[in-house]
């Protein structure tokens, strides 16, 4: 008997361990993926990335705008479990409440200030922070998060470090009212009417 315990506890901590070392990107076998059908030997432009030069003396946007460098944009990354993105906040702007399915986000604020929160799993429980320019915040994995600029006379520029190569986004609004989820499931999900329903989507259809 004490045997067969022993042994259930030996599998539940194997089994644990396993889940934890399977809740990232996967590790690779060699120093990096090399593309596919590439003939002759990498150089270091492989693993550079100048998609960001666009943003060197270019104009401030006015609207919210993401540049990402992941391994969609960035092949190099593929296997090291990295990625970055850039925001730009013009003022009054935000990013609607989203999440990352496969990484936790290290945001870096470079310039002006950011009203910044996420909610947990356990009791939607919201934690926020306003960050002043040098800061930085961590965004748990998963978890539904948003970035507000409040200030009405400047921008915001922040600095997004990602957990993995392939972060993934999931917008609140836009996967549960721009997406082809039926009108009587969201009404009745929401507690509403279908009418209402299909004026929040008109807003997020244009
Ligand atoms: C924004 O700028 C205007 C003009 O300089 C100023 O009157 C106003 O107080 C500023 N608003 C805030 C919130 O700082
Ligand atoms: C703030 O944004 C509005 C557009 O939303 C723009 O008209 C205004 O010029 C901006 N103010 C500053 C100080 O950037
Ligand atoms: C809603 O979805 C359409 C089609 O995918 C897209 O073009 C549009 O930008 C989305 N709306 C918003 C607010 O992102």
């Amino acid at each position: 008997m004490a045997q067969f315990l022993h042994l259930l506890l030996l599998l539940s901590l194997s089994s644990a361990i396993l889940q934890v070392s399977i809740a990232g990107d996967p590790d690779i076998l060699t120093d990096f993926i090399a593309p596919q059908g590439v003939g002759g030997p990498l150089d270091g432009n492989y693993f550079t990335f100048t998609g960001m030069r666009t943003l060197v003396d270019a104009p401030f946007p006015s609207t919210f705008k993401v540049l990402k460098a992941t391994m969609a944009e960035f092949p190099a990354l593929n296997g090291q479990s990295v990625s970055y993105a850039v925001l730009e906040f013009p003022n009054n702007t935000v990013n609607p409440p989203h999440t990352h399915p496969r990484a936790s986000e290290l945001l870096f604020l470079l310039m002006g200030s950011l009203d910044v929160g996420f909610i947990d799993t356990t009791n939607n429980k919201l934690f926020t922070q306003k960050l002043q320019e040098g800061d930085i915040f961590v965004f748990p994995k998963g978890l539904v998060h948003f970035q507000f600029n409040s200030d009405v006379n400047n921008t915001a520029l922040a600095l997004s470090a990602f957990g993995s190569a392939s972060p993934g986004t999931v917008s609140v609004p836009n996967s549960v009212f721009n997406s082809t989820i039926d009108d009587n499931v969201l009404a009745l999900s929401f507690k509403t009417d279908v009418a209402t329903i299909q004026k929040i989507k008109s807003g997020l259809s244009g």
